[in-house]
């Protein structure tokens, strides 16, 4: 199945999941064979669980195209909920910024392989062709009601807290606190992972560079609560590489 087919194949089921969970003839098999009536907390996590599911099918896809990317959305889901707890974004806004998170460059199903996966330094034409990934991503997004909010993060993930980002030019508290996350994220992931034409940025280097884009293209405050978390990260690395024990799940 090729990507394109794989995110029409999500969308449409996500656009089938609007009738209702127990629409599913999966799932409704289940409850007939458990005999069971679902309280509406248990309806409630299975539709989360669901959801979660199906995006990360489509963020599968995005990575299936780009070998970059392998891995790239699924670490970012894991930092985002960290991130957005300490912010203090919580309960359904926290779960659509770790969805954002997976789905940022989902847009990227919709960009020539040959731009996207070019060993080299893109040429003007070309970045102008790739700034095209978040439109692409909302179009692809927007229309499932329930990732509305989603949709709209992934549009603005590549502003820039002082204006000069695309595709609105969006300043400061414009750009939703979700793509602002989003952005901090996707930004230390590119520089701390080795891509089709530069090695991956040493750690130090890579904390340099986010605080100097801080107050230009990035929130600052996202920006030192991310460094904040990445500091303990690190902390707890070294702790468990002399023998700590790892932390409880
Ligand atoms: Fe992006």
């Amino acid at each position: 199945m090729t990507a394109l087919a794989l995110v029409e194949t999500g969308i449409a089921a996500l656009l089938g999941f609007g009738g209702g969970i127990w629409a599913s003839p999966g799932l409704r098999a289940w409850r007939r064979q458990e005999g069971q009536c679902p309280s509406p907390t248990q309806a409630l996590a299975d539709m989360e669980e669901f959801y979660l599911e199906m995006v990360k099918t489509l963020a599968r896809a995005v990575d299936s195209k780009d070998s970059y990317t392998h891995e790239h959305s699924e670490r970012a889901s894991v930092k985002a909920r960290r991130l957005a707890a300490r912010l203090g974004v919580a309960g359904t806004a926290a779960r659509y910024v770790e969805y954002a998170a997976l789905l940022h460059d989902i847009g990227k199903i919709g960009i020539d392989e040959a731009i996207l996966l070019k060993p080299g330094k893109l040429t003007p034409e070309e970045y102008e062709v790739m700034k095209k990934h978040p439109i692409i991503g909302h179009q692809i997004l927007s229309p499932v009601k329930y990732l509305g909010p989603v949709a709209e993060m992934v549009l603005y993930h590549q502003e820039w807290y002082n204006g000069q980002g695309y595709p609105e030019g969006r300043k400061g508290e414009e750009i939703p606190i979700g793509a602002r996350i989003v952005a901090v994220i996707d930004a230390w992931d590119a520089m701390t992972s080795d891509r089709p034409y530069r090695k991956a940025l040493r750690r130090d280097v890579a904390i340099s560079e986010l605080r100097r884009g801080a107050g230009t293209q990035f929130d600052p405050q996202v920006v030192e609560a991310f460094l904040a978390i990445e500091e303990s990260l690190e902390a707890e690395k070294e702790r468990r590489g002399n023998g700590a024990a790892p932390p409880a799940p």
